[in-house]
């Protein structure tokens, strides 16, 4: 099938910006990003590019190259998927919070909204085209709810998973390390990777059925998850031995059979991905009685979780075993650099920890404002947002959140915390002035000299 219209349906972090590239990349084919989320499209249409709702290195200047020429952004979601003749799904996939898999299980409502949408409304034939994460065998569903409409319009599925990283997904989307497109139809997988040939090397575009390209997507955020726990694991032996971190990740890092990659000892992992999708492998695996196996996954998200909790604990038993009524600085709210994405971020539950010993936190990110940090706090629902408001305080720059802290935490490797005046921070804190770097990026002797009781992850 000729594609001259794709719908997206999903203005999200992943469909935002890997229509922007597919836009740019193919200047005939009209692309149309539509949202249930009206606020939302009205920022991706804000004529100040800088008001976008996602921040990205680069996002922002394909935007204002392609938007009002192929790119668009709409709320009239019938319509547009009435005229496309690919569709693809790109909205949300997350834990579910409520019923059977309650915690664990992906919540595939959205999904089967946007495929009732889509079975509803078509008067063409269409592929449909899975973007968002799901489990495996997914595609069943769809595909029964879109064959089941009773009129005659045909659909193919096909599954194309997203890879991306956030804080590099223009770099990601342009130079892919692979595309993966998993389906039944010939003609349906050459026609999406049509759309990604104009620029990626055919090569690197891998046809697959749909069933390996679902699991594929969970399995390589499961490997990539993986890799981190078992450094931070690696970490916490370090602190007891002497060894540091860095140099034993430097050391494996250069086996080839290893590589260097993600192997960066952190307060732990966070973002939208990694937790939801190993809990969804370990569910799916425990639904097919495969109970080794889920518990060896499992264990990355225990190990993550720990990683977090000795973050806070360390750091309260450092301050002599109390930080209550202490201002503690966080530096970061972000879950890694170049984002304004929180979700999941390692800072959340730092935080609430040590909220939960009555600290007074001060928080700067570049990207993130108050009112985010404010909804991540009162989405845990641990304490009343009147609390959360009183303890929690966010500054538009350093200085003034560090002013009168007896700590602070490193919760983001923003590039810019390292060009600070780190004199001028310690001069006014209180004393002994404590750093806990909680991404290893700033520099021991340096901070020592200045004065700092320092402090970072496996060192
Ligand atoms: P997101 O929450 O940023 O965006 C999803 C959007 O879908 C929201 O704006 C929401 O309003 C919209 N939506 C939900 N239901 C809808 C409906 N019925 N009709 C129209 N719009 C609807 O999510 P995201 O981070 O972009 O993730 C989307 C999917 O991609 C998930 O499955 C995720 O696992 C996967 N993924 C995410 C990343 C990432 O880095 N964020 C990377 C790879 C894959
Ligand atoms: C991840 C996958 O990398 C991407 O392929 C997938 O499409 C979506 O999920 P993302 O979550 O956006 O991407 O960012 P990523 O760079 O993977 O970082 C995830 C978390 O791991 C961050 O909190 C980051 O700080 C942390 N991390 C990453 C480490 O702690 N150490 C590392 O060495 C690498």
């Amino acid at each position: 099938m000729k594609i001259t219209k794709i719908c997206c349906i999903g203005a999200g972090y992943v469909g935002g910006p890997t229509m922007a590239v597919i836009a740019k990349k193919n200047p005939n084919i009209k692309v149309t990003i539509v949202d249930i989320n009206e606020e939302r499209i009205a920022a991706w249409n804000d004529k100040d590019v800088s008001k976008l709702p996602i921040y990205e290195p680069g996002l922002a200047e394909i935007v204002e190259e392609t938007r009002g020429k192929n790119l668009f952004f709409s709320t009239d979601i019938d319509e547009t998927i009435r005229e496309s003749e690919m569709i693809f799904i790109s909205v949300n996939t997350p834990t579910k919070t409520y019923g059977k898999g309650k915690g664990m299980a992906a919540d595939l409502k959205y999904v089967e909204l946007c495929a009732r949408n889509i079975a509803e409304v078509a008067t063409t034939d269409k592929i449909v085209v899975e973007k968002s994460t799901l489990p495996v065998r997914t595609a069943q569903a769809i595909k029964s709810i879109l064959h089941n409409t009773g009129n005659d319009v045909k659909f193919e599925i096909l599954s194309n998973p997203e890879f991306l990283a956030e804080g590099t997904a223009i770099q990601d989307l342009l130079n892919p390390d692979r595309v993966l497109i998993g389906g039944e139809s010939e003609d349906a997988i050459e026609s999406l990777a049509n759309v990604y040939g104009s620029w990626v090397p055919q090569d690197r575009i891998l046809r697959t059925n749909v069933w390996s390209s679902e699991l594929s997507k969970l399995t390589a955020n499961a490997f990539l998850a993986q890799r981190i726990s078992s450094i931070n694991a690696i970490s916490e032996l370090c602190e007891h031995t002497e060894a540091n971190v860095n140099e034993v990740a430097k050391a494996i890092g250069m086996d080839s059979r290893i590589g260097p990659k993600f192997l960066n000892a952190s307060i732990g992992f966070g973002g939208s991905c990694f937790q939801k999708d190993i809990l969804n492998l370990v569910y799916i695996a425990r639904s097919y009685g495969l109970n080794a196996v889920a518990d060896y996954w499992e264990q990355v998200i225990i190990l993550n979780d720990h990683q977090k909790r000795r973050f806070s604990d360390h750091l309260i038993s450092t301050l002599y075993n109390t930080v209550s009524g202490k201002k503690i600085a966080m530096l970061g709210w972000a879950f890694k650099k170049d984002t304004n994405d929180t979700r999941e971020s390692a800072a959340i539950y730092v935080a609430d920890h040590l909220l939960n010993e009555q600290a007074h936190i001060a928080v700067y990110d570049p990207k993130v404002n108050s009112k985010k940090v404010q909804g991540d706090l009162n989405y845990l629902n641990t304490r009343s947002a009147e609390e959360n408001n009183e303890l929690v305080t966010s500054f538009d720059e350093p200085y003034e959140t560090a002013k009168d802290a007896h700590a602070i935490a490193i919760m983001t490797e923003w590039d810019e915390f390292k060009t600070y005046d780190w004199q001028k921070i310690y001069d006014n804190m209180k004393k002994p002035a404590f750093i806990f770097d909680g991404r290893n990026i700033l520099n021991k002797t340096e901070m020592e000299t200045i004065g700092f009781e320092y402090s970072s992850i496996g060192k």
